[in-house]
């Protein structure tokens, strides 16, 4: 009983995952606490006010002017009482309508009226959340201190993958009950702060996946990335709103939502693309596997095997340093490296994070099992100039998350 004396307002607004109110009602009481459901007339398309005021033991307000309330102000009773207003689901509209301050219905009106703390539970289409004003309202939200719970990601009402999914019942609770434990400066807030940063505006170009170098037009040197980090980085920017580029190597992915996708095979190819695209953008970070060396004369034939030759050699040429290149541009993105590397990790990626002018390098041990090359799972110590992070084994999907972040904070100091 974590909510117990808690007393909840839970804003309920007009989409699909409006349906999820009665369970959450349920799950805040299960913690004890009170809840008392304001509903939107949007929110009464989805679920009816008599669900949520049997599952909540209380009246369900609708009305600004509610002549029922004493001295017909519901909206300050509400507000007063409220130790905190949970918007779940939030609309696009009701990002909007918070960010200009809108007072036109009982919920809005709630928002302005009280000192609670608010917090809000996204849920919309994934084109809808990405959409500029959708970022941009949100940041504004961030600013003002509202707490953001989520959104997930994951196959919407519409049919669309991605970003935009209202958390479950459980996980808005398990928020919520942080939101109150914490003493100071709420834990659910820092880590709302951090899960729903805005990129919106940015660009952001990564390579992902490997290069191959011809040796004949039937053969080639690669290596064995994926392009899963390279990709799950991108995906993981694209989210919180930036515009991605992935210049890409050969790999079997498919691209994720909302992000622009440059195919190439070479390390000179990949130069030439990111070269290109690099100087408006705010960000760089090479993922990518990139061949240092290719091949000096590439045959026009296929190579043949001959009867007296047990032995061949394939003379070698340096490829140009795509990283190095974007980090000596007169006004260079924030660029962030890797260093994969199978013995003295730190040693290397310091060397390589000073030698490239990076900003940040993430040293990628790629000689542990489970973790690296072609697996799902990493684990990355991020160094910077004086000081470095670790981001210990997980999912690259998490990894990437926590990266993400980690730049766009250090790219802001
Ligand atoms: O693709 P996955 O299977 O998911 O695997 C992920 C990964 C292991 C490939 C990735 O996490 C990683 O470590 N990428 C960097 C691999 C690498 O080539 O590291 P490096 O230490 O050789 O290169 C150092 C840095 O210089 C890298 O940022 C690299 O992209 C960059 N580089 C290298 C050579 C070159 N010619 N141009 C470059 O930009």
């Amino acid at each position: 009983m974590f909510l117990q004396n808690k007393n909840i307002v839970l804003g309920v607004t007009g989409g699909i995952a409006a349906y999820k109110a009665a369970e959450l009602v349920r799950r805040l009481k299960d913690q004890g606490a009170d809840v008392r459901v304001v509903i939107t007339n949007g929110g009464k398309a989805f679920i009816t006010p008599l669900t949520l005021q049997a599952v909540s033991a209380n009246p369900v307000s609708d009305s600004l002017l509610d002549p029922a309330a004493e001295a017909a102000m519901g909206h300050i009773e509400l507000a007063k009482w409220a130790d905190l207003i949970l918007i779940a689901p939030a609309t696009a509209n009701t990002l909007a309508r918070l960010t200009a301050g809108m007072a036109d219905d009982l919920l809005s009106t709630i928002c302005l009226a009280t000192a609670a703390p608010i917090a809000i539970a996204p849920a919309m289409n994934q084109q809808m959340w990405h959409a500029l004003p959708t970022q941009e309202n949100l940041a504004r939200l961030i600013k003002r201190g509202l707490l953001i719970f989520g959104p997930g990601a994951g196959e919407q009402a519409c049919g669309d993958v991605g970003y935009g999914r209202m958390l479950e019942p459980l996980e808005i609770v398990d928020l919520v009950v942080e939101h109150f434990q914490s003493d100071s400066q709420s834990s659910a807030q820092t880590l709302a702060q951090t899960s729903a940063q805005t990129l919106a505006g940015q660009h952001w170009v990564i390579t992902a996946g490997p290069t191959r170098e011809a040796i004949d037009p039937v053969r080639y040197i690669s290596n064995h990335s994926s392009g899963k980090m390279g990709y799950s980085i991108a995906a993981a920017a694209a989210k919180l709103g930036a515009k991605v580029s992935i210049v890409s190597g050969p790999v079997n992915l498919s691209t994720p939502n909302s992000c622009d996708r440059i195919d190439v095979e070479s390390a000179v190819d990949m130069h030439k693309a990111t070269m290109a695209l690099v100087e408006q953008a705010d960000v760089f970070i090479a993922c990518a596997a990139v061949a240092d060396y290719r091949v000096a004369n590439v045959s026009e034939q296929k190579i043949k095997k001959t009867a007296d030759n047990d032995d061949m050699s394939i003379a070698l040429v340096k490829n140009p340093d795509i990283v190095a290149d974007v980090a000596a541009l007169k006004t260079k993105p924030f660029t962030v490296g890797f260093a994969a590397e199978t013995q003295d990790v730190e040693r290397y990626a310091l060397a390589k994070l000073a030698a490239k002018n990076l900003d940040l390098i993430c040293a990628n041990d790629v000689a542990k099992a489970g973790q690296g090359f072609n697996s799902d799972d990493n684990a990355l110590r991020v160094f910077w100039t004086n000081g470095h992070h670790d981001l210990p084994l997980a999912n690259k999907q998490q990894i990437a998350d926590s990266l993400v972040n980690l730049i766009a904070e250090k790219q802001q100091n």
